[in-house]
């Protein structure tokens, strides 16, 4: 296992050969969603980002996944695996996870050996906007490092530097396989801010798995608040992945990677220092800027709805008219993640219920904070 202090590369992910034996089991993590403030779009092969990100972990939104094992009694040479969400059998979702067992098969040695069955449910509405990938890739990576510990009978040790298989190891792991499902899933395994990809402001920073941001955040972060105002519950018209592939030859592209370096510099003294005013500037830019990409690639597109248009603006006029900290940011579609600090929940909270839920697709939205990260429950 890896030296601590010397450059971890994808070679470290490949494990001794197994010690134990495993017939069958079943394993249950519960992983949370993550919203980012500095953009992670565009991304080289491998899933290696083109710029670093930076992101709150969520706390209630989260994905719930159970894996059970069962040993082949002949191996093949297929994956042999079933998906259920909410106790129905998903065949679409096949060859997503087909996609990410043949990536994740050479750090995973046990996958061919196994007949699974995943079993899976969201905290949040299906059909809500809101991207499972992060939550959903991230639940399943733990399942499986889960196994993996079992199958090296490795005592998972708590002293973060200790032993063969500790549990900053473990973790660093699953967000490396979470990443190789899908990017933002690597932020996903801990909280409460998670860095991926590497940038010199931040140390230890790397492209292949997330960090816990490693240093001190002013105590209005504490407890951020997320309102996750859902304007459009439909299937996105643009993937995230098809949106990744058109930084390609993209005229801004460079542009944006060295403004997203810089931003995290940037965010760094604002997370020291506490500014509320420079961290709205900050997070609002980074939204808008994300999605001026999107409408100047070829082929362009806009995610936003006219009702995502007019939350924005009601927040600018009530936080100009009342001076208080309140904020917006976006992912790969239409809802809007209205961030506040914890102290001024109330005041705020009544002016999403009085003027801004009414542009929510039926009425529809989550109350959210930052989060700690996963838990194995079973
Ligand atoms: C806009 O992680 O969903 O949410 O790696 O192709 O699975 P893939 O993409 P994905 O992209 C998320 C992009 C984003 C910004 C972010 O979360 O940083």
């Amino acid at each position: 296992m890896p030296a601590d202090k010397k450059k971890m590369t994808e070679k470290d992910f490949i494990p001794k050969p197994y010690t134990h034996t495993l017939e069958t089991g079943s394993v249950t993590w519960e992983s949370p969603s993550n919203i980012a403030l500095v953009k992670y779009w565009g991304k080289k092969k491998n899933q290696i980002p083109e710029n670093p990100s930076l992101s709150f972990t969520l706390n209630k939104c989260k994905t719930i996944t159970t894996l059970s094992f069962t040993k082949k009694l002949k191996e093949d040479h297929t994956f042999s695996f079933d998906i259920y969400l909410d106790g129905e059998k998903k065949a679409d979702f096949k060859p997503k996870i087909q996609t990410f067992f043949e990536r994740i098969e050479i750090y995973l040695p046990f996958l061919k050996k196994y007949v699974f069955k995943i079993e899976t449910e969201n905290t949040f509405p299906h059909s809500s906007g809101i991207a499972s990938s992060a939550s959903g890739m991230s639940a399943l990576a733990l399942c499986l490092m889960s196994i993996e510990k079992q199958l090296l009978d490795a005592d998972v040790s708590h002293k973060e530097d200790e032993g063969p298989f500790t549990q900053k190891y473990f973790n660093q792991k699953a967000s490396f396989l979470a990443r190789l499902g899908s990017g933002s899933a690597c932020r996903s395994i801990e909280g409460a801010l998670i860095a991926w990809g590497k940038t010199e402001g931040i140390e230890g920073s790397t492209d292949l798995f997330g960090i816990k941001y490693p240093y001190q955040v002013h105590e209005n972060f504490k407890n951020y608040q997320d309102t996750i105002l859902l304007v459009d519950k439909g299937e996105k018209q643009v993937s995230s992945t098809v949106g990744h592939n058109l930084m390609y030859n993209h005229p801004y592209a460079l542009n944006r990677f060295q403004q997203a370096h810089q931003n995290l510099e940037t965010l760094k003294e604002i997370l020291g220092s506490g500014d509320l005013d420079a961290f709205n500037a900050l997070v609002e830019s980074e939204a808008l800027t994300l999605h001026a990409m999107m409408m100047t690639s070829m082929p362009y597109f806009i995610l936003m709805k006219p009702n995502t248009l007019e939350i924005i603006n009601r927040i600018w006029n009530f936080r100009q008219k009342t001076g208080l900290p309140v904020s917006f940011t976006l992912d790969a579609g239409a809802n809007v993640h209205v961030l506040y600090p914890h102290n001024e929940s109330q005041k705020i909270l009544q002016f999403i219920k009085s003027e801004l839920v009414v542009y929510c697709q039926n009425g529809h939205y989550i109350c959210d904070q930052i989060g700690l990260g996963a838990n194995q429950t079973q």
